[in-house]
């Protein structure tokens, strides 16, 4: 039975050199939200978008996890089901790290989907071009990242977690797209970990980490291993 849920954003490949979505310099700046991540923005313009996530799968294969991918990579193989490990990143890098059983709620660079029969699958770090699905052969594939417009089935699984968790730990994350104030209200053991203060949202949790995530997860580690132990 799920007793942790740990849900992880940008801020925890930032130290892989992953750009941030909001954060100083994040990906946003130099990029038009809804023309490359929107439904209606991919349907506006296929090419424009594939290339933008042929560019992100492109510059993953050179990143490598750190210390807080490592950690929550030893934490989940040392309490299985216990502790549900959600991210909203679509890089691979917590199952790098060894972890197993995450669940990506915004979907995945290193997967493409087919748009005929919905199969996902792997296409690792190379750009899509002329990749056709390989179930039933359509050469309608697309990227297997979440738009604005659409649905996040994932979500069901984060909301199922929540229901008998005890714990709720936070890392990385604004919380502008999934609402970590809703739900940390529920819970008596909350543990938030980001870069800067806010008045706003801090609050909500027990313990507040201000610190880059690979400084905070020995202590996030010793907090889970007295919980569960
Ligand atoms: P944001 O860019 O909104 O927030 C990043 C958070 O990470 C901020 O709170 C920073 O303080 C914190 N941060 C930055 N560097 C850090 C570090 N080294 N250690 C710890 N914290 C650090 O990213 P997300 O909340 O993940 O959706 O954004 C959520 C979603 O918005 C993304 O998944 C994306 C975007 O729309 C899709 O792509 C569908
Ligand atoms: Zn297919």
């Amino acid at each position: 039975m799920i007793r942790i849920v740990i849900l992880t954003g940008a801020g925890l490949s930032a130290e892989s050199g992953i750009r941030t979505f909001r954060y100083c310099h994040g990906l946003w700046e130099e990029h038009d939200v809804m023309e490359v991540c929107s439904v209606d923005g991919f349907a506006a313009d296929r090419e424009k978008v594939n290339a933008f996530y042929d560019e992100r799968r492109h510059d993953l294969e050179e990143k490598d996890p750190n210390e807080a991918h490592r950690m929550l990579a030893r934490v989940k193989q040392r309490y299985g089901g216990a502790i549900a490990m959600l991210t909203q990143n679509v890089d691979n890098l917590l199952e790098q790290a060894g972890c197993p059983d995450v669940i990506h709620l915004h979907g995945t660079l290193t997967d493409l989907r087919c748009e005929r029969c919905d199969t996902v699958f792997p296409i690792g770090y190379r750009p899509q071009s002329g990749i056709a699905c390989p179930s039933c052969g359509s050469a309608r594939v697309r990227h297997n990242v979440v738009m604005f417009g659409e649905e996040a089935p994932a979500y069901r699984s984060m909301h199922d977690a929540f229901k008998t968790a005890e714990m709720f730990i936070a890392i990385g994350t604004s919380g502008r797209v999934v609402n970590i104030r809703w739900y940390a209200q529920w819970y008596d053991h909350t543990v938030l970990n980001n870069l800067d203060p806010d008045e706003t949202l801090d609050p909500y949790f027990k313990t507040v980490i201000h610190a880059k995530a690979s400084a905070a997860a020995a202590r996030i580690e010793a907090l889970i291993d007295t919980f569960l132990r």
